[in-house]
């Protein structure tokens, strides 16, 4: 029995549902073409969107649930301290470490480094933690909850990273082209000697004159600093050669000694840049260094024996609240102190 055929009510609603057929005429056909035309349309605009949002990711298209990220401050030096300083934090704390495309750019056209880049960090609906860091490790970065966090700050001090010196070193392991020019440098610089110990002199001056002086009541390396880094080395390698790169080159020529024969001033290049300049410190064997972050992994990389400029500020400086010496400079390396007197003498 159909309950259409009951009185009342029911009768009355079921005739709603129990329409009847009439003619179908062209109706489905034009039915068919605006749903295909509607389907296709949304189906593009999907893959549109599906498209513009894989753009976002280098290999991996999902963010891994915590992703930890840094700032991009600075030239090569400074980059160098901030992807070493996030690898070692982010492998203490079990999170992913991503760097941004301006990062990898400048790093990876001289380093085989492997951190995946994070495209686009402040389009992502992610809760960014901004994190300022310190220049020297502190016992809370051991165990920093959270998911996402953006580090800040110019971090460069081997604290943070020299349990993982093997790691940081193969992350900042040359591309061989640079590498090869770099030792053809070098073997054109032996002219024929054998046995010589190659000591990178990395002389920082450039705009860190200025702010040395002006901002940190500072000084750079000066050429008593230089003359005592060399004789250093001299005094313990029987035949070495100093191989010099500097940002003030002509400086460097009035100033560093090379009448003994034992002193190349890196300038042979074809095209220099600080690139090759960073290349060929390191495939030195030991380095003397002024000041500066490239110095630093100029020295870190090389791996020799180093000798630095020490106490190149007044006690009074507020650098000293931002870089401590002993988070800086390994206890193995060989401090000089810089001659301050020229401070005392402006003061006066
Ligand atoms: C010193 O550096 C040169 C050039 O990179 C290299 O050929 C040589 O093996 C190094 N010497 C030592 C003892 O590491
Ligand atoms: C730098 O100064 C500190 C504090 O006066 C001193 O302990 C240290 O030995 C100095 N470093 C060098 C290399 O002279």
């Amino acid at each position: 029995m159909n309950a259409c055929t009951h009185a009342g009510m029911e009768k009355h609603l079921c005739s709603a549902y129990d329409m009847p057929r009439g003619p179908e005429p062209a109706f489905p056909i034009l039915h068919f073409v605006a749903f295909f035309f509607v389907a296709s349309s949304i189906f593009y605009l999907e893959w549109q969107n599906l498209r513009k949002l894989q753009g976002l990711w280098a290999p991996p298209i999902q963010l891994p649930p915590s992703s930890w990220t840094v700032n991009t401050q600075g030239r090569l030096g400074n980059q160098m301290g901030q992807y070493a300083t996030l690898y070692a934090l982010a492998k203490l704390n079990g999170k992913q470490a991503l760097i941004s495309p301006k990062m990898q750019r400048t790093l990876g056209r001289l380093f085989r480094i492997t951190l995946p880049v994070l495209r686009d960090r402040a389009a992502l609906p992610v809760p960014w933690l901004p994190y300022l860091l310190d220049d020297w490790m502190r016992d809370d970065y051991r165990h920093i909850p959270w998911n996402y966090v953006f580090f800040t700050g110019y971090p460069c001090s081997w604290t943070f990273f020299h349990h993982v010196r093997d790691e940081i070193l193969r992350e900042f392991s040359l591309h061989a082209g640079l590498r090869d020019e770099a030792q053809a440098f070098l073997h054109r610089a032996r002219r024929g000697r054998r046995g010589l110990t190659f000591v990178g002199v990395h002389v920082r001056r450039g705009d860190y004159l200025r702010t040395m002086s002006e901002v940190w009541e500072g000084v750079v390396a000066d050429k008593a600093y230089l003359e005592r880094a060399l004789a250093w080395f001299r005094a313990r390698y029987a035949r070495v050669l100093f191989v010099v790169v500097s940002d003030g080159m002509a400086w460097c020529r009035r100033n560093v000694d090379a009448s003994r024969g034992d002193v190349v001033f890196a300038e042979g290049w074809r095209r220099r840049s600080a690139e090759k300049d960073f290349a060929l410190l390191t495939q030195c064997n030991h380095t003397v260094m002024t000041i500066g972050t490239f110095g630093f992994w100029a020295a870190y990389v090389a791996g020799g024996r180093t000798v630095y400029l020490a106490n190149y500020t007044l006690p009074s400086s507020k650098f000293l609240l931002v870089f401590r010496p002993d988070a800086a400079f390994l206890p193995e390396w060989v401090g000089i102190p810089a001659d301050l007197s020229p401070l005392l003498r402006n003061a006066t």
